[in-house]
Order: C-alpha cells, then structure tokens, then sequence
C-alpha cells in the first residue's frame, strides 16, 4: 500500500475542524490590528532563501527541498515565508503604499528534518509581517498579538524569551570578539561547535554539550555590546512589553535559526511540547529587502507553527458541526421530491443532507441520529413527515411547507 511520504501527514476532517479555528482567530486577532492575508507561491527561486535565510544557516545547508525545474533554474520549496513575502513587497512595489505594509499568513512550508512529534518535513506556519516601520511599538505589538493568538487558541505552558541582536555592525564586531573567546576554549568544545566557528559562532550557545556550555557561561554576550540607538530601541520594546502585562525573560543567548534578524529576537515555547519546543518566533530584519537588492526597508514579524499549536492546545474543542436537516425517503418515488427539497433547503441557507447510500428507513433514521440532524423530512408520496429529533415529534406537512417549519425552528411540532 502506498503512503504519505515521511514526515508529512494528512489532514482528515476532525483535524480540519480544529485547524480552522486557527485560521478563524488569526484573521480575528491579526485583522483587528490592520494586517491583511498574503499569500506567495509554495515554490521560490533557491537564491531568494539562500541569500535571504543565510547560506550558513542549517536550514540552506541541509533542509531545502531543491529542484531543477526543467529549464536549468533551481528551484526550492519554501521552507520559511518572511524572504518570499520580502521579494513580493519588492515585486509588487509595495514601498509605494502606506508604511508599513501590514501583512498575515497560512500556508505549508517545507524541511528536510528528522520527523518526530512536532516536528514535520511538510507543515504550516501562521505568521505576520510588517514591513515599513522601525517604531519599537511595531515589534511590541507583533508580540502581543502573537501572545493572544496562542492565549485564544488554549496553548498551553507558554514562556515568552526575549533578545536583541543589534545591528549587522555590532554583531560582525561582537562576532569577532566571540570567535576570538571560541578560538581561545576550542579544546574544551565539541567538534560540531568547533567546526562552526567561523561560520556561525553564535550556535555555540545551542550546544547540548556539558563542557562547552561551561565554556558558553563566561562567553561575551550581544546585548552588552549593543550601541545605543539599539539598546534604547530595545529598552523602549521591554517597556511596553512591560505596560502590557506580557512576561518575558531575558535571553541574550538567544539564537533563532535564520540570519536575517537584527535588533529584537523572540521565541514562545510550550512546556507541553517536549522536545520541539518552540511554537512560534520571530525578529526584526532590517537589513533582509537590502540583502534582496531593495532599498533599506525595515521590517518585523513572526510566525507560529500550526501543528505545534494545535498540539499544545490540548482542550480545544472546535464547534460541533450543525446538521439542520436529513432528507430520508420511505419508497424509491420520493427520491426526486427529496432530492429537491435538499437543494431547497441549502438555498434558504440551511445545512441539509440526503440519503445517499440506499439505507432502509429504519437505517436512515440512525444515520441522522449518528450525524446529529436537528430535523428529519421523511419523503413518500409527495408528503414529507418531519420529525423533530430533540423531542421526537413528528407532524405530516406539505413538502413547501417543510423549510419554513424548520427556519422557524417549529415549536408547535
Ligand atoms: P522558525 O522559528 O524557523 O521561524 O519557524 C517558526 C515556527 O514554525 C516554529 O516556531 C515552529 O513552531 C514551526 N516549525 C518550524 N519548523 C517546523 C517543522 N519542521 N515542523 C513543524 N513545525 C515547524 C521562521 O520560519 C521565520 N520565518 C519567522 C519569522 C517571521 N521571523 C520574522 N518573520
């Protein structure tokens, strides 16, 4: 039997129900605020991301899912949405707009990772952007807004870590003087950290590894070698953080997994989620439209896994699905009246199913029990026995009467 690739899974109707009530309270929250949906192709350019997301970066060096589309172009399935949506402002010619330029998104992304519980090679992020504006209050509010997101979904056991990252300048500065620090301890590290030195030192902080994180303890940390512009900018994001009531804690060490970020970082993990803990994150990336040869445009934002969420919002129920009406047909002559007042009913907005699999009464009757049908309509012969089946009253109607019995939600059954 063939099945879904590894790492990828299908998403059946009881999980679809539950995934619309996260699409439902993105575009609540997030409209509330100004952001409008977007929505990029599932495949880009392989350049967008190698340039964009940083060729250093795990997920370049090991994650993509890269093809030759047939013309000699290479392309790769997105596995992240802030540089698509990066290039699309460019292409769209969006600085022309009002600044910034609020945008939201859910869509698949795609990782070459190890499956594992939270963690799939085809999921989907929820996630906004705002591009346009370098206000402190642009990333505050890009906080809160996910914090109420993961507040009205029920996730569970969240922490909010918070960091900034200063400018490119600082941090190639403070990278020299970290490299320096590495360089200085390379016996007491592990060979992963050591052979990353030069291309990423600030993974060093990631490590696992008992005796390199004693090592990390007295390494230098970024956000004591911030300039001032950037620790004001920084200071101004925690004091607003702070006016909301959000709890945060501080991270310096905080390293998210793309190299686009500058100025503030931030992560919400979820203690129900073991070891993929992360739920959704994101940062400033000032520098990234420049780095897609735009002109220097700020912007912000984050995005949040869905399968994550969903996982750690253990007590959501999403709404039970109505059944208004079952149409049921006691001899094979009323099948076109039924047929017909099915149709009539979903027209006068009402949610109404047919029998469609040949079922006696008897049997026909339990299937709209099973799917929880407020009203049955019992066709024969032109009449149509509707029954209530909360109360179990039945009355004999004419079939142009059953709809408006049902819209009034007949009392007098
Ligand atoms: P990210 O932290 O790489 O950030 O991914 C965001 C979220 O996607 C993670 O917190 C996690 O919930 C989910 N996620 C990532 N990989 C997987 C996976 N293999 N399986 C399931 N869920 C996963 C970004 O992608 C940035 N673009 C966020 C951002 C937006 N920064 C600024 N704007």
């Amino acid at each position: 039997m063939i099945q879904a690739p590894r790492g990828t899974f299908d998403i059946l109707p009881e999980s679809a129900a539950r995934r619309k009530v996260v699409e439902e309270q993105t575009e609540k929250i997030l409209g509330a605020a100004g952001y409008r949906r977007i929505e990029t192709p599932t495949f880009e350019a392989t350049e967008l991301f190698s340039r964009g997301v940083g060729q250093a970066t795990d997920i370049v060096q090991k994650e993509m899912y890269t093809f030759d589309d047939g013309g000699g172009r290479s392309q790769t399935l997105r596995p992240e949405i802030t540089a698509p949506i990066c290039r699309a402002y460019l292409e769209h010619g969006m600085h022309k707009l009002a600044q910034p330029v609020k945008l939201w998104y859910l869509s698949s992304c795609f990782r070459a990772e190890a499956p594992q519980r939270g963690r799939y090679r085809q999921f989907w992020q929820v996630g906004a952007e705002a591009i346009g504006s370098d206000a402190p209050e642009t990333d505050a509010e890009l906080i809160v807004l996910l914090a109420d997101l993961l507040d009205a979904l029920g996730v569970k056991g969240t922490r909010l870590r918070l960091s900034s990252l200063g400018t490119p300048q600082t941090r190639a500065e403070y990278r020299e003087e970290l490299t320096a620090f590495l360089r200085a301890h390379e016996d007491e590290l592990t060979d992963t950290v050591r052979s990353r030195i030069d291309l990423n030192p600030l993974r060093a902080f990631d490590s696992d590894d008992r005796r390199t994180q004693a090592v990390m303890r007295d390494a230098p940390l970024l956000t004591d070698r911030l300039n001032d512009e950037d620790a004001g900018h920084f200071a101004q994001v925690r004091a607003l953080l702070d006016d909301a009531g959000l709890v945060y804690e501080l991270d310096p060490t905080l390293v998210r997994g793309l190299d686009y970020y500058t100025r503030t970082v931030w992560e919400f993990t979820s203690d129900e989620l073991g070891a993929q803990s992360g739920v959704g994150g994101g940062g400033r990336y000032d520098g990234l439209i420049e780095l897609l040869d735009g002109p220097p445009t700020p912007g912000v934002g984050w995005a949040a896994g869905v399968e994550r969420m969903l996982l750690a919002a253990t007590d959501m129920v999403p709404p039970a699905e109505l059944v208004d009406l079952f149409v049921a047909t006691a001899k094979p002559d009323g099948r076109r009246t039924a047929f017909e007042l099915a149709r009539d009913a979903r027209r006068a907005g009402l949610q109404a199913q047919l029998e469609l699999a040949g079922r006696s009464l008897k049997g026909q009757l339990k299937h709209a029990d099973r799917i929880r049908a407020r009203f049955v309509a019992i066709v024969e012969n032109g009449h149509v026995a509707l029954k209530d089946m909360a109360s179990g009253e039945q009355r004999e109607l004419n079939a142009r009467e059953v709809i408006p019995a049902i819209v009034r939600g007949d009392r007098s059954l």
